[in-house]
């Protein structure tokens, strides 16, 4: 799991990704500045902890076709400045192979270190839940811009689910 900082016009922001190589994270397109710190192992964004290690961003890569508009291929490539140290607490996930498919009644992860509330501050520590994967159908009556191409459904919670901060973090 990977915490991004990044700066636009001097503000701060935050976002989740993945590292999905030792020099490569993966996020969402959005999460894009002047500047992006990554921080691999941070549990405790606030405190400095053994394990984590911070590496700035060379180069950022996003989807060609992204579009902000209509949040399609909102996917984005960080190139990291250093290859990460792999260790019992940094190791790149696995990403699914194509055919692979999240079906219905699969329990994935949801993590990251957004907003606690409409208006709460961030997470101080890294926050998951656990979500079922829903058919299409439920999510077809509940949102009017849902596709089934693009889109992976997944039960909502009361209260837990991801938020403002969390983007680009995975579902697992
Ligand atoms: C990234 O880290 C460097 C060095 O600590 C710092 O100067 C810079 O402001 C940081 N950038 C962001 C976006 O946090
Ligand atoms: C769903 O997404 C696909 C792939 O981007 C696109 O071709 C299709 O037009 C979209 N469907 C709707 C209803 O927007």
């Amino acid at each position: 799991m990977a915490f991004l900082e990044y700066h636009v016009s001097e503000k701060s922001f935050i976002c989740g990704g993945l590292l999905v190589h030792e020099d490569f994270v993966l996020t969402a397109a959005h999460c894009w500045g002047s500047s992006i710190n990554v921080t691999l192992r941070d549990h405790n964004i606030y405190q400095q902890e053994r394990t984590q290690q911070v590496i700035p961003v060379r180069r950022a890569i996003p989807h060609p076709r992204y579009d902000h508009n209509k949040w399609v291929n909102a996917i984005m490539l960080l190139q990291l400045r250093r290859k990460a140290y792999l260790t019992a607490a940094v190791s790149p996930i696995r990403l699914p192979w194509r055919r692979e498919l999240v079906k219905p009644g699969m329990v994935c992860s949801v993590a990251g270190w957004g907003h606690l509330g409409m208006n709460n501050p961030v997470a101080e520590r890294l926050q998951e839940v656990d979500l079922e994967v829903q058919r299409d159908e439920e999510c077809i009556s509940r949102y009017k811009d849902y596709n089934t191409t693009t889109q992976i459904c997944r039960e909502t919670k009361k209260e837990e689910g991801s938020f403002f901060g969390d983007s680009g973090g995975p579902l697992v």
